[in-house]
């Protein structure tokens, strides 16, 4: 009673308070805490949002259903720690308990034998983008492998890393921490140049933002790694990866997705989000790295923003004048959703100014080339290219009057500028922020309404991070000391990883040596519709539970032979019991066969590489009772 009383009033308070928070330095005051809380919410074991989650695992969104967001994600959980990590380092000594947990976790998770493999041995397994909430492993159909995973948890344990060894705490970061971050880094080093789906699960391809996060990643390790006098197997490759990152200009603009061709433009929010993921204030902006302030960013920058720009494409955006922030999604082809504005985009376009804004700051100076004129003729019109404006003495200090811009003052008028357009977009975002402060992954391109998952875990960490540079403060550890430069030729490769269990911070002593890849073939004709998955006795099939069954695929089904198949990577030796079973169109019963079968997991190959075909291919026939549509 007493305490739904106080919430009631509580909440009338917050709402209150906020109808009155016109300015954006109000709302950022108010959301951020809510936002940090909001993030807290949803990490096991103690989030308020996530029963059921384990200690130290990172919850997408509490959201169940439509759409069932309640799983850990690796690169929504590694930039979520990132944001904690900063957060700690910023003087929040109460997350550290957090942050030591998600460490245990991932340590954990690194053996967690999944569909796409496992950590012994060929690191496999680490490319896996998502797991149920208790960690154990999630056998559905998914864009896999996603390998932005490994680079991102990796960048998140290396600042963490140093931080620690600013308190001493060498042990720590030499035994527990290390050994995460080397197998991480030994997936890079070896499958940077392998095809994976992109950060949105949906291109299966080369992902700008993973190239660039697996570069910072190599980098950043073998700095690390020279500090606690180590060596960094994969960071050999860190030429190799800056050098294909080049490789994503295509003369206008950064294409989000290459090697692939599916008719999209490759105007993604994608790039953006890759530069404020490496952003460093003491780049220089001609880093090859990429920073926010790097002309390619800003052209790439306009060039995606612009495209939102567009009334056809969303309705809320109608009418904007263009030197103001509007709502922005992920690409303009989207159709996820029926496409629309996220809430992590829109202040990322934000964050992405603030960044670009503080490294001017920081060089003191502004240089415009061809490529970013006109990025900067939106901010300041009479901007040229092959000008370089400086910070004076007097605009270090004094704001200088609106009637009395002169050419000296033009570094100031473009820092001014592209402040003001940053809180622009942090606007858009205030307007379309209920005001209990909670955030949706997505609002409605025409309406503005919430929508898709609630209380979105990234929503919220990206909220912080835009309040944060907003304010000033910006990841301590540089890494770009350490990007070299850009060799003449790009090559393909790869260096063979080391992977070991980590042990020290609570991984389990995994022995399996090995896998087997077993081809799961059935002939099973079935009306359109209706599906065929396959469930066993292992945790490979699902424990029985077809909630965790492996989903098999119809791509080959003709009517001559109708084939359902699925590749399993299974423990090597082990004798397993399965079955296939139906699932109806319309929520029917699940029609199970009539017999249990059984096979023997073949003994792993030692010479088996990591795209070696399978040992074994089954050829079954459907047995048992078959389905009728439910005409739904
Ligand atoms: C591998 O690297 C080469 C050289 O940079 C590049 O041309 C190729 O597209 C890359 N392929 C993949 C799948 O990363
Ligand atoms: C605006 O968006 C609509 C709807 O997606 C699209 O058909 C149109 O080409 C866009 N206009 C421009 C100028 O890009
Ligand atoms: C916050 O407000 C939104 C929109 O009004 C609502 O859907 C949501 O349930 C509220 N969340 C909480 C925790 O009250
Ligand atoms: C892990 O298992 C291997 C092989 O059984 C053994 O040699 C090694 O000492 C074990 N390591 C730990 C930390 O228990
Ligand atoms: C499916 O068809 C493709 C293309 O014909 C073929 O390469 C592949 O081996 C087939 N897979 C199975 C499981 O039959
Ligand atoms: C699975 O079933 C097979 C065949 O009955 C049996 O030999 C094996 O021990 C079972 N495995 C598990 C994990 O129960
Ligand atoms: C197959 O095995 C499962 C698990 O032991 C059992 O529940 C089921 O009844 C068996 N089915 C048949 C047809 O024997
Ligand atoms: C599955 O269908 C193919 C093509 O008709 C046939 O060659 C194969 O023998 C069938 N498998 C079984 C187990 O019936």
């Amino acid at each position: 009673m007493v305490s739904s009383s106080l919430s009631v009033l509580l909440a009338g308070l917050v709402a209150a308070k906020h109808a009155t928070a016109t300015s954006v330095s109000d709302f950022i005051a108010q959301e951020q805490p809510i936002a940090l809380q909001g993030v807290l919410n949803n990490i096991g074991p103690d989030g308020s949002l996530v029963p059921g989650a384990a200690s130290g695992l990172v919850v997408a969104s509490p959201s169940q259903d439509n759409p069932n967001y309640y799983y850990t994600w690796t690169r929504d959980s590694a930039l979520t720690l990132r944001m904690l990590v900063d957060e700690l380092i910023f003087g929040n000594k109460g997350v550290q308990t957090t942050i030591d947990n998600y460490v245990t976790a991932q340590a954990v998770l690194q053996t967690v034998s999944n569909p796409s493999g496992t950590l012994l041995p060929y690191g496999l397994g680490l490319g896996e983008p998502k797991f149920n909430v208790d960690g154990t492993r999630f056998n559905g159909a998914w864009g896999r492998p996603q390998r932005d995973g490994p680079a991102l948890r990796a960048i998140a344990l290396i600042e963490y890393s140093h931080w620690l060894l600013d308190q001493g705490d060498t042990d720590k970061v030499v035994d527990d921490i290390w050994p995460i971050i080397s197998n991480d880094i030994s997936y890079v080093g070896q499958y940077w140049n392998s095809s994976g789906y992109d950060l949105w699960e949906e291109v299966y391809g080369s992902s700008f933002f993973t190239t660039q996060n697996q570069y910072k990643s190599l980098v950043a390790a073998s700095q690390l790694a020279d500090t606690i006098g180590t060596t960094c197997t994969g960071c050999d490759e860190a030429p190799n990866v800056l050098c294909f990152l080049q490789s994503y200009w295509n003369g206008d603009y950064f294409t989000a997705n290459i090697n692939v061709d599916n008719g999209r433009s490759g105007i993604d929010a994608n790039t953006m989000l890759g530069s404020i993921s490496v952003f460093d204030v003491e780049a220089d902006c001609t880093s090859p790295s990429l920073q926010p302030c790097h002309s390619r960013s800003l052209a790439s920058f306009k060039v995606f923003v612009d495209t939102f720009r567009n009334g056809s494409l969303y309705a809320i955006n109608d009418g904007i004048a263009s030197s103001e922030g509007v709502a922005l999604g992920r690409y303009p082809e989207d159709v996820y959703y029926n496409g629309n504005p996220w809430y992590l985009i829109t202040q990322g376009a934000a964050e992405f100014l603030y960044d670009a804004v503080a490294q001017w700051n920081h060089q003191g100076s502004i240089s415009v080339d061809t490529t970013s004129l006109a990025f900067f003729q939106d901010l300041y019109p009479s901007a040229q290219a092959g000008q370089t404006y400086t910070k004076t003495a007097a605009t270090k200090k004094v704001k200088p009057s609106k009637c009395t811009v002169a050419a000296t003052d033009a570094f100031q008028t473009i820092v001014d500028a592209a402040t003001t357009y940053a809180d622009s977009f942090v606007a858009v975002a205030q307007k379309y922020t209920p005001s209990n402060g909670s955030l949706s992954e997505q609002f409605n391109k025409a309406t503005g309404e919430p929508l898709s998952a609630y209380d979105l875990t990234w929503s919220f960490a990206s909220f912080v991070t835009m309040a944060r540079r907003r304010a000033g403060d910006y990841p301590k550890y540089s890494w770009t000391s350490g990007v070299g430069n850009v060799p003449a030729t790009c090559v393909a490769s790869s260096t063979d990883g080391v992977y070991a269990a980590a042990t020290a911070a609570g991984a389990p002593n995994v022995t399996a040596t090995c896998t087997s890849g077993v081809l799961f073939v059935v002939n099973a004709s079935t009306y359109y519709g209706e599906n065929i998955y396959l469930v066993g006795n292992t945790t490979d099939l699902g424990a029985w539970d077809l909630a965790n069954a492996q989903p098999l695929s119809a791509n080959n089904y003709t009517s001559d032979r109708p084939e359902w198949y699925v590749e399993v990577q299974m423990t090597a030796g082990e004798y397993v019991s399965y079955v296939y079973v139906r699932e109806e169109d319309c929520g029917q019963a699940n029609i199970y066969e009539t017999v249990n079968r059984t096979l023997l997991v073949p003994a792993c190959d030692s010479s088996a590489t990591a795209n070696s075909p399978p040992l074994l291919t089954t050829n079954d026939a459907w047995t048992g009772p078959v389905g009728t549509s439910g005409d739904c």
